[in-house]
């Protein structure tokens, strides 16, 4: 299968110099199934941070299973709207930024697609306060935020992101109230993202005894953050209706989905499937968005070098967070060199059967961050290039 598919990756881009990236749009389709099938029915929110190329945005949210955006900053937000990507927008993040939130205010259409995520009455005051540099600005939608993070032992210990200061019931409720007692926001809707179980695959390689801790942390999880969701979902709804309750992320998907207060899904890196997420045993992806580098020198028996490749992506820095070597197989990263800036040495058996000039395909250990590095995806279909369409950075877009 493995060299059936490096076949078929080296004949599709025998016209293309290295480096470059690549989706394989059968890969994504099927891994676009997979998540919609584990969503049961529920909608599927896409994180465009994970994706970060309209185009694949576009052939994305016309797939059953996909309905609206999840952005990552609000002049990504307002872009999308213009360039009419969706009309149901959510922000994930809360923003400071004073201009876009006039700009969101000023417009009438913008101010109708896009909901802002807070979680204190200081994101409130701020966005008050912006709006009101506008003359006759637009009321605006926004979201709670809920920290879905796992506490135990009085809160000593913990997993999960630090983000939200909002986690019980009575908080949410007060902070609702504070939203509908202003003239111009709309409360629409609440986000609680269990990045714990979520973005945390549950049986990484080569660490069975850590595997076990983290299966078991996410069983706690899931169970306490169900029963939690459901009452802060109710005791928001008694102050105002909700238009979406949004929870999980690729790695959650059929257990959020399960969870009868949740009506939509936000995830996104599914589609790619990078490296990270294969250390799941509920599901398994398929490789989809690739990148190749040429081999530009050999150093010796059994070492090969390969232009390019430091693209590490974000998060605590440990090895998991460097690209992996995926095709031909048989080859890894040098631990004292990692991956370079420049080149980046490959060890292995497969070494002696390259030569300059061959490819070498990598995968990113995340999804969205590889579109940071190249101005443009070649979109293969079967063992042809079908398309090639820009990232965000290829359309001089560089949000994050
Ligand atoms: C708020 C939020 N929702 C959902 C996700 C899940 O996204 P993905 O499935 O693309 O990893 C993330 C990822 O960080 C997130 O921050």
């Amino acid at each position: 299968m493995n060299a059936d598919d490096l076949k078929r990756l080296n004949a599709a881009s025998s016209g293309l110099e290295a480096p470059f990236a690549v989706v394989d749009l059968a890969a994504m389709r099927a891994n676009a199934a997979d998540m919609a099938r584990r969503a049961a029915g529920k909608p599927i929110r896409l994180a465009s941070k994970s994706v970060r190329c309209r185009a694949l945005i576009d052939e994305t949210l016309a797939l059953d299973g996909f309905r609206g955006l999840l952005a990552f900053t609000l002049p990504e937000a307002l872009w999308l709207v213009e360039c009419q990507a969706s009309d149901d927008i959510v922000v994930a993040y809360p923003t400071a930024d004073r201009a876009a939130l006039a700009k969101l205010a000023s417009q009438q259409a913008a101010a109708m697609a896009i909901t802002v995520m807070v979680d204190s009455t200081d994101h409130i005051d701020l966005i008050a306060r912006a709006a009101a540099t506008v003359s006759d600005p637009h009321p605006l939608n926004v979201a709670i935020d809920i920290d879905a993070g796992y506490q135990a032992f009085g809160g000593k210990l913990r997993a999960g992101a630090r983000r939200s200061p909002i986690r019980t019931p009575e908080q949410a409720a007060a902070l609702a109230k504070a939203i509908v007692a202003r003239p111009r926001l709309r409360l629409a809707g609440m986000m609680a993202y269990e990045g714990q179980i979520a973005g945390v695959g549950d049986n990484p390689p080569g660490k069975p005894a850590y595997a076990k801790v983290i299966q078991a942390m996410q069983a706690r999880s899931a169970v306490e953050l169900a029963i939690r969701r459901a009452a802060i979902v109710a005791a928001i709804g008694e102050v105002a209706p909700l238009d979406f309750v949004n929870g999980g992320g690729t790695g959650s998907i059929a257990t959020t989905a399960a969870e009868p207060a949740v009506t939509e899904i936000g995830a996104g890196s599914g589609l790619y499937q990078p490296g990270l997420f294969d250390a799941y045993r509920a599901f398994r992806g398929r490789p989809a968005a690739l990148f190749a580098l040429p081999v530009v020198r050999r150093p010796g028996p059994g070492v090969v070098t390969v232009l390019g490749g430091g693209y590490l992506a974000s998060g605590p820095a440990d090895a998991a967070r460097l690209p992996r070597p995926y095709l031909p197989a048989g080859l890894r990263l040098d631990k004292n060199e990692g991956a370079g800036e420049v080149q980046t040495p490959l060890l292995g058996p497969a070494a002696d059967g390259l030569r300059v000039g061959d490819l070498v395909w990598f995968r990113h250990a995340k999804a969205g961050e590889l579109c940071e590095r190249f101005n443009e995806l070649h979109l293969i279909d079967g063992d042809a290039i079908a398309r090639t369409v820009p990232t965000y950075r290829g359309e001089g877009k560089a949000f994050l």
